[in-house]
């Protein structure tokens, strides 16, 4: 038998989810960010829940050949291009589109015979100083791609980097307009927030949301549920101990915890090596038999302790939510002082995922 913890996936909310990001997007076509193996969710079972999204977006080649094994049709945006010349005959073998950013990749693709007619999109780096061509060298990558026959159509776009912070989308917005107005190319620029935030700006002919899809919030300010989302990973376990303990005893590796009074401690089949940060602090909030109750000590490998006294539903076999339907996965990150992208990604592979 396999221990009581399990990630559930609801394709349901996944879909309704993509259908919050289609209103936000008013007309323009959604590219689905399925990165990070569908951030943790599953790549080929968040391509089928997303089919109605008009394309995909990911980093790596495998992870786009196993969509077109799996039949996905739709158009494959490849976020950070490719990366070896060897890589470049299976963009047009597999019908992906690159994202070109740099001139070492206008090297690669110079005089290469790709086999046929691709799409490519050219990433132009408005400020965040990662990926990109700066105004120097664009209209080196704008004209190699224009003069090249084997290149269908040439998208541009940019990537916001404090769009779900203070700063907002403004000055890379200018910016990225200012030095790309001689271009005549639709544009594609923005991720969840700022679809959520900046729709009006930002929404141009292409979105990429990628967070929102999975039912979170980009915005440490707005819950995911006052934006309408709703939760597709819901993490839960089950209690396979009780302990009782009178005022001054401790809990856990370390010993960090000490009762005050007379406490009684779930100890939930859940741990760092399940995904579980192992940074959540004592106060990090657990559902027990559908109620709030707190982690004590340090989380360790394979549990964690939880303070249930006076609960009247924890007993061995109560039902834990770790994160998920009622317990926002980024109320977990906040306490645990990450995202609820980290926390999505790093669902361990030994946790068994069931599917709704
Ligand atoms: C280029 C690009 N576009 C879109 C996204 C989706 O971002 P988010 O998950 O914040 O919506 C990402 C994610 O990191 C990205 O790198």
């Amino acid at each position: 038998m396999p221990r009581p913890i399990r990630a559930t996936i609801s394709s349901a909310a996944l879909k309704h989810n993509l259908k919050i990001a289609r209103r936000f997007a008013a007309g323009a076509k959604v590219w689905a960010v399925i990165k990070a193996n569908g951030y943790g969710h599953g790549l080929l079972r968040v391509a089928k829940a997303f089919e109605a999204a008009d394309g995909f977006a990911l980093l790596d080649f495998v992870d786009a050949l196993r969509l077109r094994a799996a039949g996905v049709q739709k158009p494959i945006l490849m976020l950070e291009g490719f990366f070896t010349p060897q890589d470049v005959p299976f963009l047009e073998k597999y019908a992906l589109t690159p994202v070109i950013h740099c001139v070492e990749q206008i090297a690669m693709l110079k005089g290469r015979d790709l086999g046929g007619q691709i799409d490519a999109y050219l990433k132009i780096n408005s400020g965040m100083n990662r990926l990109g061509f700066s105004p120097d060298n664009m209209l080196l990558g704008w004209n190699t791609l224009q003069d090249d026959p084997q290149i269908r159509s040439v998208t541009l776009m940019t990537h916001f980097a404090d769009a779900d912070g203070e700063s907002g989308v403004r000055a890379q917005l200018d910016w990225f307009k200012q030095i790309t107005h001689s271009l005549e190319a639709p544009h594609s620029l923005a991720n969840s927030a700022a679809l959520l935030r900046y729709a009006d700006e930002t929404r141009a002919d292409w979105v990429r949301p990628g967070i929102m899809l999975y039912g979170c919030s980009p915005f440490p300010d707005q819950s995911a549920e006052a934006l309408g989302l709703k939760p597709a990973m819901t993490l839960s376990s089950e209690i396979i101990a009780l302990q009782r303990l009178q005022p001054g005893e401790r809990v856990g590796y370390g010993f960090s915890y000490e009762s005050a009074g007379a406490m009684t401690i779930g100890v939930v089949a859940c741990g760092y090596a399940d995904g579980y940060p192992r940074h959540a602090p004592t106060g990090t909030p657990v559902l027990v038999a559908g109620q709030r109750a707190r982690v004590v000590g340090r989380v360790s490998m394979d549990m964690i302790c939880v303070d249930v006294t006076g609960m009247s539903g924890a007993r061995v076999g109560a039902p834990v939510t770790l994160w998920g339907d009622g317990l926002s996965v980024d109320e977990i990150a906040m306490h645990a002082g990450t995202l609820s992208y980290e926390l999505l990604c790093r669902l361990a592979p030994r946790v068994p995922v069931v599917e709704t």
